[in-house]
């Protein structure tokens, strides 16, 4: 009967309403009258099976062997050589020599918490204590230990350590999302936070473990923190069940309170002393003097609050700290002085492990070291292979420098570092409640941090800290980070507990640090915008989806719609550039051209589509060879590296859609049948929108009721001064609030507009409130995808000096009925 009812209006529809919005009901309507009533019984079984699919096995289900089998073989690896080699060392660690005090208070509690300092053994050897003790005392064949790590290169790089300290005997696996190597006889298995939670919230009770190890609980992410919500939890019915937390010494009586006073222990480190050296101790007598370019002397008054910050009038450092101030980035000029000094002051060459807030960072200073001679330096963040991470492990005869983010603050220990170099800066995710944004920003670490950082010096022997900072600064840092759950967006958070625990506020609320209730309100207002939730606050069948969706949920939403409509190929690499670093790069020297080599790809009023084009036409020279995408690449300002992760994201994104059986499986992202519809410019804006919305803008030009008019016919020449375009953040209470199309955005220089909206997936507050990615969507795409509300916006966006175009729309009651119809059928296909 839906169907019957578009049916029956859209003749009206092609007659009377624009061709965008035909355009888009067309592909709808071509879809669904071609879809056979077996097709939709067959979709609608989906979701079920994806479900049994994603609960993994317990780790040692199916354990052929008996306990004895387990004891007798795990007897004869002892015997071998290479395993007792590596014991001699392991036995080394501190945490070896209280082995017998952790089985003793694991035996007499569920739940237990340990500290120690980074490098003490905790992740690599307690899982094997507690693995080894059950397998000699005849309970090998049913042990089963999980243990989780924050970031999927740890549980990678954990793995295969404690493999190959067992001499590969498959008793180790690991699960992280999208990979995992695991068997009957594995043991131990190590997975990041994300995949143990969601094992969790796919209704797995862990019958089958007999020990979750949190590992890194200081962290304090989100993640982490649900997690052991759960727990807490689960250890109320699952009696079999042991935890053990795992934290570096930060702040860690909240577990033992939280855990109702768990019972601690303590592996004191064999650290050697650590020297601080602040920016004023060494910074006059190094042969260096902050060239800071283009940053002005500091004014009379900004130099009394730098001698505020120092202590110290000397100008030098003064002028330093000014420098490092107004950069936008650390200054890696006085980083290679340092690491200059320190090589050329000491004889025995080390290791030197200097952290830097990010990878743009790292590249600068790994340019700047260049230089230094007998030296290897190295970088070390996330984002690199498992092997570009080995390479830092690997001995190197002269000094070994090593770049890293704070991946190298306790999660990676590398043994022969002496010297740390601590810019005391620190990417974080923020999230500004005011407009729902979540942004990576650049800030001082904790003092907490910041001691970490200093304690990766005394591994081997006797250390010293450089810290690019003064005391007085350090006095000021804060003393414990603010744990994630306090800083993010929550909307992804609220939808995975909707659908395990169904009351959000009642669950979350029960967290170690629960969050404002403000924000989670802000969260479950923002599902039911995208449609995850209904008005009541029920899970609908695309927030079904959404939830099993591993990406953003508004890139969730447009992939799940890319699939539907058929336009999937450009969907797929709009999600990934949205999700990647911007593609164009846009050094500071050379901002006109590069402005002006993108300019060269602009297409469809959109800075996504103009993305997607580059990038498609990289794809296209491939065939031709790397050599050829490269100096492609050189030439137009387009990032290799933003390239690579475009490529694999989309992938990424396609075998998930392929596990939701949301598409045949083999599908690749130029599959035809995935793209009948991806020429249509007009279908794929309006799919973004449907992701985007409600981060909309409605442009307002200069002298509106002229240029509305303009609009509607078609054309729109652009104002004299593109600058003066204003655009009202439509979200933002009635009157919304003023934002700006930012310089770099292909728009900014469009002499055409053809609808008075544009879509944006982030908006950044520098100066003023900057749109950086727009995309002009389609007016009738707004009323199909925007959600009830979109039709009052648009409404009150036409009624400013419109004539026929929108006294026609009014005259079209019939739009809500249409909307409320379109809905209801994309439930029942995603159902
Ligand atoms: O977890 P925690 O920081 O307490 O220490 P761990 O990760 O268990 O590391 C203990 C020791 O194993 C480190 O000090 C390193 O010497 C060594 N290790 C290694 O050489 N390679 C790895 N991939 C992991 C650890
Ligand atoms: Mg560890």
């Amino acid at each position: 009967a839906a169907v019957r009812f578009i049916e029956e209006q859209w003749a009206d529809i092609e007659d009377n309403g624009p061709p965008e919005m035909s355009q888009v009901l067309r592909y709808f309507m071509h879809r669904k009258t071609e879809a056979e009533d077996a097709d939709i019984s067959e979709v609608s079984a989906a979701p079920q099976d994806k479900r049994r699919g994603r609960q993994q096995k317990g780790g040692t289900r199916g354990d052929d062997r008996n306990d004895a089998t387990v004891r007798l073989e795990f007897e004869k690896l002892r015997q071998k050589k290479a395993y007792t080699d590596i014991l001699v060392a392991r036995k080394r660690l501190p945490a070896f020599a209280a082995q017998e005090n952790f089985l003793n208070v694991l035996g007499k509690n569920r739940c237990m918490v340990v500290v120690g300092e980074t490098g003490c053994g905790k992740t690599t050897q307690l899982p094997q204590f507690v693995l080894d003790s059950l397998i000699l005392a005849g309970h090998g064949s049913e042990v089963s230990i999980i243990v989780t790590q924050p970031r999927r290169l740890s549980a990678l790089g954990v793995a295969a350590r404690v493999s190959a300290e067992r001499l590969e005997d498959g008793s180790v696996g690991y699960a992280i999302r999208g990979e995992s190597k695991q068997s009957s006889r594995t043991k131990l298995l190590f997975c990041t936070t994300g995949v143990a939670l969601r094992r969790l919230g796919s209704g797995d009770k862990l019958q089958n473990v007999t020990h979750i190890i949190v590992d890194e609980v200081h962290e304090r992410s989100v993640d982490g923190d649900l997690l052991l919500l759960e727990l807490k939890m689960l250890l109320q019915n699952n009696k079999k069940l042991k935890v053990i937390l795992m934290s570096a010494t930060i702040n860690h009586e909240v577990f033992i309170k939280y855990f109702n006073d768990a019972p601690l222990l303590t592996i004191s480190g064999f650290t050697h002393p650590v020297k601080d050296r602040y920016l004023e101790d060494y910074l006059p007598s190094l042969p260096y003097r902050p060239s800071g370019k283009g940053v002005k002397r500091p004014s009379e008054k900004e130099r009394e609050a730098l001698v505020s910050q120092a202590d110290n009038t000397d100008e030098s450092l003064l002028l330093a700290l000014h420098v490092i101030s107004k950069a936008d980035r650390v200054d890696v000029e006085l980083i290679a002085a340092l690491v200059k000094h320190i090589t050329e002051s000491n004889t025995n060459p080390g290791g030197i492990l200097i952290f830097l807030p990010g990878v743009q960072e790292i590249q600068a200073c790994l340019n700047a070291l260049k230089s230094v001679p007998n030296a290897k330096a190295l970088p070390l963040h996330a984002n690199l292979s498992s092997d570009e991470q080995r390479a830092v492990f690997a001995p190197t005869p002269g000094w070994k420098i090593i770049a890293a983010t704070n991946v190298a603050e306790t999660s990676i220990t590398i043994d022969d570092v002496i010297y740390v170099i601590d810019s005391g800066k620190v990417k974080e995710a923020q999230y500004d409640p005011e407009n729902g944004l979540t942004k990576l920003e650049e800030q001082w670490v904790t003092r907490a941090a910041a001691r970490q950082r200093r304690g990766r010096a005394g591994r081997t022997k006797p250390g010293i800290c450089y810290k690019l900072y003064t005391r007085k600064q350090e006095s000021n840092m804060q003393p414990f980070p603010i744990p994630e759950i306090k800083r993010v967006a929550l909307e992804s958070v609220a939808l995975s507990v909707k659908v395990t625990h169904g009351d959000v506020k009642d669950f979350v609320s029960q967290a170690i640090d629960p969050p404002a209730m403000s924000a989670l309100d802000h969260a479950l207002a923002v599902l039911d915008e995208l449609g995850a939730i209904s008005p009541e606050g029920n899970l609908t069948p695309m927030g079904q989806y959404l939830a099993m969706l591993p990406v953003d949920l508004r890139l969730g939403k447009m992939l799940v719609l890319g699939a539907i409509f058929q336009c999937l190929g450009p969907i797929l690499t709009a999600a990934a550039i949205m999700s990647s670093k911007s593609l164009f790069v846009s050094p500071m020297d050379k901002r006109e051209e590069a402005s002006q080599a993108r300019a060269k790809f602009a297409t469809g009023n959109s800075d996504i589509l103009t993305d997607l084009n580059a990038y498609d036409e990289c794809a296209r020279l491939r065939e031709k060879g790397t050599s050829r995408v490269r100096a492609f690449c050189e030439e137009n300002f387009i990032s290799t590296s933003t390239i690579r992760d475009i490529t694999s994201l989309r992938q990424e994104f396609l075998s998930t859609l392929i596990s939701l059986n949301l598409i045949p499986r083999g599908s690749t992202p130029s599959s035809p049948s995935l793209n009948t519809h991806s020429s249509r410019t007009g279908l794929v804006k309006a799919v973004i929108l449907a992701g985007l919305w409600p981060r909309v803008a409605r442009v307002v030009l200069p002298k509106d009721a002229i240029k509305f008019d303009r609009v509607q016919a078609g054309t729109v020449q652009r104002a004299n001064e593109a600058r003066e375009y204003k655009f009202f953040d439509i979200r933002v209470g009635d009157q919304g609030g003023r934002v700006f199309l930012h310089p770099s955005s292909v728009l900014f220089r469009s002499a055409e507009w053809k609808s008075p909206f544009v879509a944006f997936f982030q908006k950044q507050q520098t100066t003023k409130l900057w749109l950086r990615d727009a995309t002009e969507v389609p007016i009738y795409a707004i009323l199909l995808f925007g959600g009830p509300v979109a039709v009052k916006h648009v409404a009150g966006g036409l009624t400013i000096g419109n004539k026929d175009a929108f006294v026609k729309l009014r005259a079209w009651p019939r739009i809500g009925v249409l909307v409320n119809q379109l809905r209801r059928l994309l439930d029942a296909q995603l159902k």
